[in-house]
């Protein structure tokens, strides 16, 4: 079995439903607490024993590889300063040379097509895909347990979370089978179904691990729902010739793509902080108290 050394992040996406904010500034940049959100899944993806970092992007990114590689004069200036826990924290994050690759998504075809422009720098192995929107909150990292799945299945995992079935239309959503592992038979998939057809309200939360068959299905995918190359369509083709397991997170997912699910992330993950906590608690309560005769 071939370990998942390697993780994809789409991140080509333009981030229109946060503009005037993502004009100038990549929506993977925003920051949830003192964190461009495209950390958090980075992070989540070392955590769960990622080496290569393989980032789809596409005009107006440029800031995401900036991010991610060494900022000499940043780095001197702290040493120089003797801000050395700064220094520490972000020699910490920094990937090492070699450990990160970007292409470009040329034309934004959809999720399926982003996916599909990684396949040379995939090649021939499973790897893990993190839709870079949704950050998780939980004591163990989703894709963590999900490797953990791999390694008992070695076949295709889709992290999944209950939604409010009036939600459903917005995600890809899976039909449940029988429980296995430490996971569940995944029947079936279906992208943004019309309302009430769903077959269930398990959603699927931006976790993936995929074997690299997917990308010859990809290549000759159709357009799907939104007119766009969809993955969930060609995930339910790969399916007729190998096992999809679902994995069900426990933890929290924040849509960080919508304003209300970015500001929730905010708020959670400043909660999480001891040095934050006390202050902020009080703060929201008489905040909520005072928006009630607004
Ligand atoms: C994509 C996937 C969908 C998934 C969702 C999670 O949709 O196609 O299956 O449920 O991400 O955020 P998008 O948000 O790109 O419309």
């Amino acid at each position: 079995m071939k370990r998942v050394r390697k993780a994809v992040f789409p991140v080509a996406g333009l981030g229109t439903r946060f503009l005037p904010a993502t004009k100038a500034v990549p929506k993977e940049m925003l920051t949830v607490v003192d964190r461009p959100v495209i950390q958090y899944v980075v992070d989540e993806a070392k955590e769960a024993g990622i080496e290569h970092f393989i980032f789809v992007t596409g005009r107006n990114k440029t800031v995401i590889e900036d991010h991610f590689d060494v900022q000499f004069e940043l780095y001197n200036t702290l040493a120089q300063r003797g801000k050395d826990d700064q220094l520490a924290k972000l020699q910490q994050l920094q990937p090492t040379p070699g450990q990160t690759s970007y292409t470009r998504q040329q034309v934004p075809l959809g999720l399926g097509h982003a996916v599909w422009c990684a396949r040379d720098l995939v090649g021939d192995e499973p790897f893990a895909l993190l839709l870079p929107d949704m950050i998780m909150q939980s004591d163990r990292g989703c894709l963590k347990d999900m490797v953990e799945l791999y390694a008992r299945t070695a076949n295709n995992i889709i992290a999944v979370q209950e939604c409010d079935p009036a939600e459903a239309h917005k995600y890809g959503i899976v039909g449940k089978g029988r429980d296995a592992h430490t996971g569940f038979e995944i029947t079936g998939m279906v992208e943004k179904p019309k309302q009430g057809t769903a077959p269930s309200n398990l959603y699927i939360n931006g976790r993936y691990i995929l074997q690299p068959e997917i990308f010859s299905i990809l290549e000759k995918q159709e357009r799907g729902a939104g007119n766009e190359i969809q993955l969930t369509d060609a995930m339910l083709k790969l399916a007729d010739s190998q096992a999809f397991y679902g994995y069900h997170f426990k933890g929290r997912t924040f849509d960080c793509g919508s304003p209300e699910g970015f500001v929730e992330a905010n708020v959670a993950f400043a909660l999480w902080r001891s040095d934050m906590r006390p202050r902020l608690a009080d703060t929201i309560e008489q905040l909520v108290e005072e928006s009630k005769s607004r």
